[in-house]
C-alpha cells in the first residue's frame, strides 16, 4: 500500500480506544441510512465488500480480531469505494457486550468462523454459550442471522447453541455445496473448502418478533 492509498483506507477504519459507549453508528457512517448490519470475522474484506456495494441502504460494520485483516479489507472497501462499510479492530463478543447498544441490529453476518477444534481451545470459539444473550439483547425484534460454517462438528456445536435461544427461529437451512445460494458472495474460506470438498452449510436465523 503506498501512504496515499493507506491514508484513503483509514477513512474506513475505527479506532476501538476513541469509540463511543454505546457505539454511535451515526458518528461513525453518518445518518439517513435504513439498518444496522454486523459482520464478525471478515476475514479478507470480500464479502464485506460486495455486501456493502449491493446494498447501499444498509451501514454494515466489520470486526475483526487481526489487525492485517482489517488492514485489507479497509483496503479493499477504499479501493471499491464502499462508502457504506467500515472496519474496527477488536474481540466481537467483547464490542457486541460493551459497545452495542440494545436492539440496535437488523442483521448479523458470521461466515466459516474459526473451529478451534482442540479442547482446550473450545474457549476462543465464537459460537459458545456466552454469544446468546449478547445477540438477544442486541438484535432488534425480527432481526436477521446469517451464518456458514464448513466444519460439521462444529455445525452441530452452533446448533446447540441457537437452538438453546428461545428467542430464535431457524428460517432456513440449506448445504450450499448442493445447491448455490442466488447472489451468494463466496468468501475466501468458502472458496478453499468447496475445493477440498467439504460439506457447507448456510443458516437463516430470525430473533422472533
Ligand atoms: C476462518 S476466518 C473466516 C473469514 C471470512 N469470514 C471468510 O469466510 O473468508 C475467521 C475470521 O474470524 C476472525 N475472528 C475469530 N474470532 C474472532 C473474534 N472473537 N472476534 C473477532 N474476529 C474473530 C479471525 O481473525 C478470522 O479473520
Amino acid at each position: 500500500m503506498t501512504s496515499e492509498s493507506s491514508a484513503i483506507a483509514d477513512h474506513f477504519v475505527l479506532d476501538l480506544a476513541t469509540l463511543r459507549k454505546p457505539f454511535d453508528w451515526d458518528a461513525a457512517f453518518g445518518g439517513n441510512f435504513r439498518s444496522n448490519e454486523i459482520e464478525v470475522g471478515i476475514g479478507s474484506g470480500y464479502f464485506l465488500s460486495r455486501h456493502g456495494l449491493e446494498n447501499p441502504e444498509s451501514r454494515i460494520l466489520g470486526i475483526d480480531k487481526e489487525g492485517s485483516e482489517v488492514w485489507r479489507s479497509a483496503d479493499k472497501l477504499a479501493r471499491h469505494g464502499v462508502g457504506n462499510a467500515r472496519v474496527l479492530r477488536a474481540d466481537a463478543l467483547y464490542f457486541l457486550a460493551d459497545y452495542v447498544a440494545d436492539s440496535a441490529i437488523d442483521v448479523y453476518h458470521i461466515y466459516y468462523s474459526d473451529p478451534w477444534p482442540k479442547t482446550r481451545h473450545h474457549k476462543r470459539r465464537l459460537w459458545r454459550p456466552e454469544i446468546v444473550p449478547l445477540l438477544e439483547r442486541t438484535m432488534k425484534p425480527g432481526a436477521d442471522l446469517f451464518l456458514k460454517t464448513d466444519v460439521p462438528e462444529y455445525f452441530d456445536v452452533i446448533q446447540g447453541v441457537l437452538g438453546a435461544a428461545a428467542y430464535l427461529e431457524l428460517v432456513e437451512d440449506k448445504r450450499i455445496d448442493l445447491e448455490p445460494l442466488a447472489g451468494d458472495h463466496e468468501t475466501n474460506f468458502q472458496r478453499k473448502a468447496r475445493e477440498k470438498g467439504h460439506p457447507l452449510h448456510w443458516q437463516h436465523w430470525r430473533r422472533k418478533p
